[in-house]
Formats: C-alpha cells, sequence, structure tokens
C-alpha cells in the first residue's frame, strides 16, 4: 500500500479535498501543504460540527497527526492564529503544537491584500475574482526576490530592513499606479511583533521531517489547494491563482523528491463549479444550474460568494488525468445528481472551424473558441445520499460513474454521497 498519497483538484477547486483529506488522515502520520494560502478553503463535517479550514492542513481533526506547511505556502500570520483560535473554539486546543511550518515558507503581509484589492479593482471588469487575501502579490514578491519569509523573523534588524524595501516599492505603486492608501511599516512591525515568538515556536525543517519520516515509513499525505485548473501555468491564465496546484507543486512545495510520491488521487465532483471570473465552457446559465447551485450547497467556503455550476467536462479532466500522472479519482457529490431527468457529459470541445479537440487550450482567450459536445445520460431519481456500498446505487448512477471512469481512463477509488466522513463508498483506500 502507497505511504506518499497525494489529494488534489481536478477541476476550479472546491472539489471536496478538505473531506478526503480529513477522511484519508486515519491512515497518514502527517499532512502536508505545499502551495497556496488562506485562498483555499476546506470544509470538513463530522457528526453535527463543520469545520472550515484555509491555512492548516485537513489533517488537524485527528489529534495524533502532524499537520506541515511547506516552502511553497503563503502564510498569513494573521489568517493562521485566527484559524487557531477557530479551532480552538471548536475543541481543538492542540492545534499550534501539531503544526509546524517551513522557515522557507513566504510571509503573507497586509501590503499584500492591500495590492491585490487594489489591482482587482483597477483590472475592471476584467477581475480576476480572486479571494482579496494578497495571495497573488505575496507570490510576486517570492518570484521577484524581496519577499519575506518566516524564517526572516529570527533576525529583526534583518527583517525590518527588508520589510522596508519592500514598503519603499509597494507602496509607491499602490500610491502612484493604483491611487490606493499606502500601508505603513509601523502597523505591519506591531502586528508581526504580536505573533513573532508564537510563529518562530512552529518553525522547523519541513523537507527534513519529510525524509526522515519516508525513511521510518511513515505516512504522508499531500493536500493540495485550489484545482488543476487554476494552477498559474496549466489552468485558464490569466484566470488563474499563483501557485502549481499540479501534483509537481507538492514535491517543489514541501521538499518531497518526485520518486517519493506514490499515488496520486485527483478529487472532482460529478459536476463542475467554479469561482469568480474566467471562462466555464459547460456552465448552466439557467434554472438548472440554479437548482445544482442550490442543492449542492455551492457558496464560497472562503468569500461565501455563489459558485458558477456546470457539466461534468471530460476534456479538462483528460489533461488533467495526464498532468497530475492520476492514480485515482475521488468522485464527489453524486448525491447532488439525484433529481435530475437527464445528465450531459461534455466529451470533446468543438471548435470554430468545426473540428473536434479531445484537450482543453492552454490560456483563456482560447476558449471563446470552443463549443462543448454532450453525451447525454438517463438520471436516477432516487436519493443515494449517504449510499457506502456500489451495488446499492442506483443502476443508471452506476453506469453515469462508469462511464465518467472510461472516459477519465482512471479507477474510481472513492465516491462521495453525503458531506461527512460516513457518507462514502470506498471503492479502495488508496491509503489503508
Ligand atoms: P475543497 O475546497 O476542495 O475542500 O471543497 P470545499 O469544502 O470548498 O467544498 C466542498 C463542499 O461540498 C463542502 O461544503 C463539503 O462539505 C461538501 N461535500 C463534500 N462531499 C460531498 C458530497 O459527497 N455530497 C454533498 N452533498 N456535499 C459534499
Ligand atoms: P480550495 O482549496 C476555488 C480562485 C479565486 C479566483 C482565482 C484567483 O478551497 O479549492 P486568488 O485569491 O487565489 O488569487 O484567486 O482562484 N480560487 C479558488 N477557487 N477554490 C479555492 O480553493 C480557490 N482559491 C482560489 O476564486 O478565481
Ligand atoms: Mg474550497
Amino acid at each position: 500500500m502507497p505511504n506518499n498519497v497525494v489529494v488534489l483538484g481536478t477541476q476550479w477547486g472546491d472539489e471536496g479535498k478538505g473531506k478526503i483529506a480529513d477522511l484519508l488522515t486515519v491512515n497518514a502520520d502527517i499532512v502536508v501543504r505545499s502551495q497556496g494560502g488562506n485562498n483555499a478553503g476546506h470544509t470538513l463535517v463530522v457528526g453535527d460540527k463543520k469545520v472550515v479550514v484555509r491555512l492548516v492542513p485537513s489533517g488537524i481533526l485527528h489529534s495524533s497527526s502532524l499537520c506541515l506547511i511547506g516552502s511553497g505556502v503563503v502564510v498569513s500570520p494573521e489568517a493562521l492564529f485566527g484559524e487557531i483560535a477557530e479551532l480552538k473554539a471548536s475543541g481543538i486546543t492542540d492545534a499550534e503544537s501539531r503544526i509546524k511550518i517551513s522557515a522557507a515558507s513566504s510571509l503573507l503581509l497586509p501590503i499584500h491584500v492591500a495590492i491585490d484589492k487594489a489591482s482587482e479593482l483597477k483590472r475592471g471588469k476584467n477581475a480576476i475574482g480572486t479571494t482579496g487575501r494578497g495571495i497573488g502579490p505575496c507570490y510576486e514578491d517570492k518570484i521577484a526576490r524581496r519577499g519575506l519569509r518566516v524564517g526572516d523573523l529570527y533576525d529583526m534588524e534583518v527583517f525590518k530592513e527588508k520589510l522596508q524595501a519592500l514598503l519603499d516599492y509597494r507602496n509607491f505603486t499602490l500610491k502612484h499606479y493604483f491611487g490606493a492608501e499606502e500601508v505603513s511599516f509601523d502597523s505591519i512591525l506591531e502586528g508581526i511583533m504580536q505573533v513573532r515568538e508564537r510563529l518562530l515556536a512552529m518553525v522547523a525543517d519541513v523537507s527534513a521531517i519529510l525524509a526522515d519520516a519516508r525513511k521510518s515509513g511513515k505516512k504522508i499525505l499531500f493536500e493540495g489547494a485550489q484545482g488543476t485548473f487554476l494552477d498559474i501555468d496549466y489552468g485558464t491564465y490569466p484566470y488563474v491563482t499563483s501557485s502549481n496546484t499540479v501534483a509537481g507543486g507538492c514535491c517543489t512545495g514541501s521538499g518531497a523528491g518526485p520518486r517519493h510520491i506514490e499515488y496520486v488521487l485527483g478529487i472532482c465532483k460529478a459536476y463542475t463549479t467554479r469561482v469568480g471570473g474566467g471562462p466555464f465552457p459547460t456552465e448552466l446559465n439557467d434554472e438548472l444550474g440554479e437548482h445544482i447551485r442550490k442543492v449542492g450547497a455551492e457558496f464560497g467556503a472562503v468569500t461565501g460568494r455563489p459558485r458558477r455550476v456546470g457539466w461534468y467536462d471530460a476534456v479538462a479532466m483528460r489533461r488533467a488525468v495526464d498532468i497530475n500522472s492520476l492514480s485515482g479519482l475521488a468522485l464527489m457529490k453524486i448525491d447532488v445528481l439525484d433529481d435530475l431527468d437527464e445528465l450531459k457529459i461534455c466529451t470533446a470541445y468543438r471548435l470554430e472551424d468545426g473540428s473536434e479537440s479531445l484537450l482543453p487550450p492552454l490560456a483563456a482567450y482560447e476558449y471563446s473558441k470552443v463549443t462543448p459536445i454532450y453525451e447525454t445520460m438517463p438520471g436516477w431519481k432516487s436519493s443515494t445520499v449517504g449510499i457506502t456500498k456500489f451495488e446499492d446505487l442506483p443502476q443508471n448512477a452506476q453506469a453515469y460513474i462508469r462511464r465518467l471512469e472510461q472516459l477519465a481512463g482512471v479507477p474510481v477509488a472513492i465516491i462521495s454521497t453525503g458531506p461527512e466522513r460516513e457518507q462514502t463508498i470506498m471503492v479502495q483506500n488508496p491509503m489503508a
């Protein structure tokens, strides 16, 4: 059985990664986040309790698991400690001692939030629809080599110097390009000083912990954030997030070597959703879309925004299977489709010259030239909520799942029939 398993989104995020990561953590010693930040919103439902984690790995509900935040993550101290307080309020009192953060992870500061918001305003109708959490600007600073890292907090003289240089640059842009309010050095420094000691107590060498864990045969779960089509390289650019959300990102963002990943589980909904702007070929802008949004409670876990809803897209999935080297799929929210008379699956895109494409384009503007080609399957019109055995599913639901499996070319390992842990068909547990 694999020891090192990746769980990642294969669509535009919110596929149900949190539920599956939490579920698989029963068999994991360590859960790692490698990219993204508090733009993620992973919902965990246990009994009548609902917990949403953003920056903290979903393994936090399991008291024996160690939760790691790798170098590829952008860490907002304010968001982190806010989340730890929320966890405490819901009865998880030892979160702070079980979270370890890489010294090389980037510090996300209020200046990044200010730039994110100002930049979205400036874009006007072409706004990306970001979560407004400062994610993009923080990654910009990292790549431009002017960013601050968690490890910079060890030497406050160096930290202050770097912060001043960052603010000189960023505030100039804020004021003179965006026409927005500057963010003061003192306010940032004060915020940092309030949490510095606590944050430093959480710093650890994440890649070394992973190497030791691997050598001693421990089980490691890599928890992706966002989804394949929000990837900075392979997503619907520029309507993407600013990190590598694909499987490769979990190596660069945690320090685990590629040869050590043994299983990649792709999480996908039995339909598709997307939050924010950008192309979405199978989108349903009608009553049916409204119905699925309502039944599936498709409202953002971070921003509360209504999610756009559409049919399952097997064209996009083909690319997701290849670039993530998926081993298996977790097919989520099958229960949301229970009432439908019929279901459509997009199997190819029609191009302007009449030809068909089996793979999606690589840039947003090219999507205006594609029209989805659908095949139709009958609905099952009965409840699948909470079903735990494949053979108990209605015949038409079984046929729908088998067809999606056939189109993806990888086995469906998990089928989810409700938000709770128990509402799951475990065809083959990737981690047990
Ligand atoms: P993530 O960001 O990928 O972790 O996904 P989110 O938590 O943002 O969104 C998934 C939503 O679907 C959450 O509210 C989950 O509780 C819910 N969910 C997960 N699996 C199922 C399922 O099989 N059926 C239903 N009805 N809801 C589910
Ligand atoms: P989880 O992990 C869905 C989207 C935003 C926007 C784009 C860029 O819960 O699946 P950003 O703030 O990252 O610069 O926004 O990416 N986005 C998500 N959509 N789920 C997420 O995370 C997302 N994180 C970012 O809506 O379109
Ligand atoms: Mg989410």
